[in-house]
């Protein structure tokens, strides 16, 4: 390659470099995968060494990605957080270890850890005392986003375990779980706002939010990896690692001291086989030299550590050709474009449909219909588009575009501001919309109306029996008998059950009523601030977002909702059938009464019956005013334990006399039987 030449490619691939960067570290949305990023990154190294001229500190080849944004408080990093090193293959780790031992001798140990897929994190501690947690931000100087992480219950705000240093830092990285993260999409698809595609993105996204009571509701955590600290004298990275549980930290049980590289490599692929089973999405596994003093040796570039590596693996990716994009309508109006692919194998299942999530995603992958896309499957439930084959595309091919009007009923769509999505405004006379504020008041968590399906619900609106919800009460065994497959006994059943749902608590009916935003937890919390739909129904926003839990978003979609005269018509009808309107002798407890629980700081763990933890949670800091934390320390007053409680907190708890309270006792004692 001539200079010229290679002047030129390295500028395009410095821009590209850049332009990925911001997409991955700012915007939450890459477009390409790890490994399509390392091999641009390796192209320009690899051009930069042939032509040194062309170096330069400000090449992204010297620095890390930046995450720095202008609206947190910043603050340098003590020790900079740098990135790693990748590889990809047996042989490129074989030269890692060639190399390190050639400096640090033949007995190096190594300590492999699971390489978690999310967001890193440096937290400060000083005097036993959380100070402030940054964002790796330019590898300098970070992002203040304390007050979002002090919402991750297991985050400690103190530390009471002996012989602590005077002052600590230790990193690690934020995560969304599986389990929890599926939970929280099922709950917002309920409250008609739009699943997250992705965990690291969703955690990511959160982590930068500015307000943190909405941080609070969504389920991050915090898995810590190292300690940096210069009084313990400790030279083991790996015994350093292991002081973090006992000092009340969450770390990942799962890592290993390897005494040399065959115990690593069996390590990796163990991981590569189990890595489904883990609560965590990983990328690969970080393989670091153990002793620090070998670490010191190695030393660092600007960029990378020499005593440390990740082995990644790759996403299972794959190709296919898009045949068509279904514009989806669901009940609160939203379209969400959905991917037609030509069925394809992708880890173990066929693949037919991707998420193409919104209109701004579609713009920014630049998608064609009949373009070959690329799609992969890491931490998404549904198949990720990381992006197009250009050479395949056929020429000609229009871009997608979103259709201006709604593709069920015809209204002219629209478009929120700060809201990516596109809206269907005619949520009165569009047949989807009007099925799923059906589907979603007989469901399960809301009324509970047994026999009344997708199928049925679907014919009694085609046949116009039903317009709203209020019209259910209306529905009588000789109407119901004319619908398909709908015998006489079943139309006797379906209208008992319609009758029964009438006693169901006023929080059920208030989730049942489909607000935008108000969601099982929302509606309950709603429902202790106003026990009666008319003092809601009065509510002013700025009232509602001064409850807390409650955002100003979801308050405004609050206030609108009541205003709207179909939506009276349908609750004045709903209360003249009978149904329950408020929180009146509803359920069996009432609190105490004043913050009988104030200066006392309460562990909750394990699960309950009478209320779920963020319910105690709130119940114990609103009503009872006392605080919440994560972790046993010696401020903790006392535990509230319901069924399997975390072991470590129990032992701790026991070990430090801390008093134990079951869930009736804490019921009998702060809480009133009211029956
Ligand atoms: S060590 C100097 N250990 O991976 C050492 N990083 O690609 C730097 N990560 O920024 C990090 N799990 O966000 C380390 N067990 C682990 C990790 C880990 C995930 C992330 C971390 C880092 C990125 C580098």
């Amino acid at each position: 390659m001539f200079f010229k030449e290679a002047k030129e490619r390295a500028d395009y691939l410095r821009r590209e470099i850049e332009y990925h960067n911001d997409l991955y570290y700012n915007k939450s949305a890459p477009l390409i995968s790890d490994y399509e990023f390392d091999t641009l990154l390796k192209e320009l190294q690899e051009i930069e060494k042939v032509f040194p001229e062309l170096q330069s500190p400000d090449s992204p080849s010297q620095k890390v990605g930046s995450d720095r944004s202008a609206i947190f408080y910043q603050h340098p990093h003590k020790y900079p957080m740098l990135s790693l090193a990748n590889v990809y293959s047996r042989n490129d780790l074989g030269e890692f270890d060639r190399r390190v031992k050639k400096r640090a001798g033949d007995d190096v140990r190594y300590v492999c850890e699971l390489k978690l897929d999310g967001v890193s994190i440096s937290l400060i501690y000083s005097r036993g005392q959380f100070l402030r947690a940054l964002t790796r931000g330019d590898g300098e100087v970070g992002d203040d986003v304390s007050a979002n992480v002090l919402t991750i219950p297991s985050v400690p705000v103190s530390i009471a375990s002996e012989g602590i240093p005077g002052s600590f830092i230790v990193r690690g990285e934020i995560v969304m779980e599986k389990e929890p993260f599926r939970i929280m999409n099922e709950e917002r698809v309920r409250e008609g706002l739009q699943p997250f595609a992705n965990r690291r993105n969703a955690a990511s996204g959160t982590l930068k939010l500015h307000d943190s009571t909405i941080v609070a509701l969504r389920p991050l955590e915090c898995y810590l990896y190292s300690l940096l600290e210069e009084e313990t004298g400790e030279d083991s990275h790996y015994s350093k690692r292991e002081m973090l549980p006992e000092w009340g930290f969450k770390t990942d049980g799962n890592a290993r001291l390897c005494s040399n590289i065959d115990e690593v490599f069996q390590y990796i692929d163990y991981w590569e086989k189990e890595r489904d089973n883990l609560p965590f999405d990983i990328d690969g596994v970080v393989v670091k030299v153990d002793s620090l003093s070998h670490q010191a040796l190695l030393g660092s570039t600007s960029r990378i550590p020499r005593w440390a590596i990740a082995y990644k693996y790759k996403a299972e990716q794959t190709a296919s050709r898009l045949l068509s994009v279904t514009f989806q309508v669901g009940r609160t109006g939203a379209v969400t474009p959905v991917a037609n692919l030509e069925p394809v194998k992708l880890s173990g299942t066929t693949v037919k449909r991707a998420s193409l999530h919104n209109a701004d995603q579609i713009a920014l992958h630049d998608i064609h219909y009949n373009d070959t896309l690329f799609i992969e499957k890491g931490g998404e439930i549904i198949p990720k588009i990381t992006g197009r084959d250009l050479s395949l595309r056929v020429e000609g091919s229009e871009p997608i575009t979103f259709p201006d009007n709604c593709p069920e009923c015809n209204t002219q769509l629209t478009r929120d501001e700060g809201v990516a999505g596109y809206y269907c405004s005619n949520n009165k006379g569009c047949p989807p919309q009007i099925r799923g504020r059906l589907d979603h008041f007989a469901g399960r968590k809301a009324m509970d109306i047994e026999g009344l399906g997708e199928e049925t619900i679907g014919q009694l609106v085609a046949r116009g029996m039903v317009k709203d919800i209020a019209d259910l009460y209306s529905l009588s065994e000789d109407k119901l008998v004319l619908l398909d497959k709908m015998g006489v006994k079943s139309a006797e059943n379906l209208v008992k059950s319609i009758k029964k749902s009438l006693s169901m608590p006023y929080h059920k009916v208030l989730f049942g009523l489909g607000i935008r935003g108000v969601g099982e937890r929302t509606a309950r919390i709603v429902a202790t601030h106003f026990p009666d739909i008319d003092t809601l129904m009065e509510a002013k926003s700025e009232e509602l977002s001064s409850i807390r839990d409650i955002g100003t978003v979801t308050a405004s979609f609050i206030e609108n909702f009541f205003q709207d005269s179909d939506n009276i018509s349908v609750i004045e009808r709903l209360k003249m059938h009978g149904i329950n309107m408020s929180q009146q002798e509803e359920g069996k407890y009432r609190s105490a009464e004043g913050a009988v629980l104030k200066g006392k700081t309460i562990v909750i763990t394990g699960k309950f019956e009478e209320f779920d933890r963020d319910e105690y949670k709130r119940i114990i800091e609103e009503e009872l005013g006392g605080r919440v934390t994560g972790s046993v320390t010696g401020s903790t007053t006392f535990i509230l334990a319901g069924d399997s409680p975390g072991p470590s907190k129990m032992e701790k708890a026991t070990n430090m006399g801390i008093d134990i309270y079951s869930e009736e006792r804490f019921l009998d004692s702060f809480y009133r039987s009211v029956q």
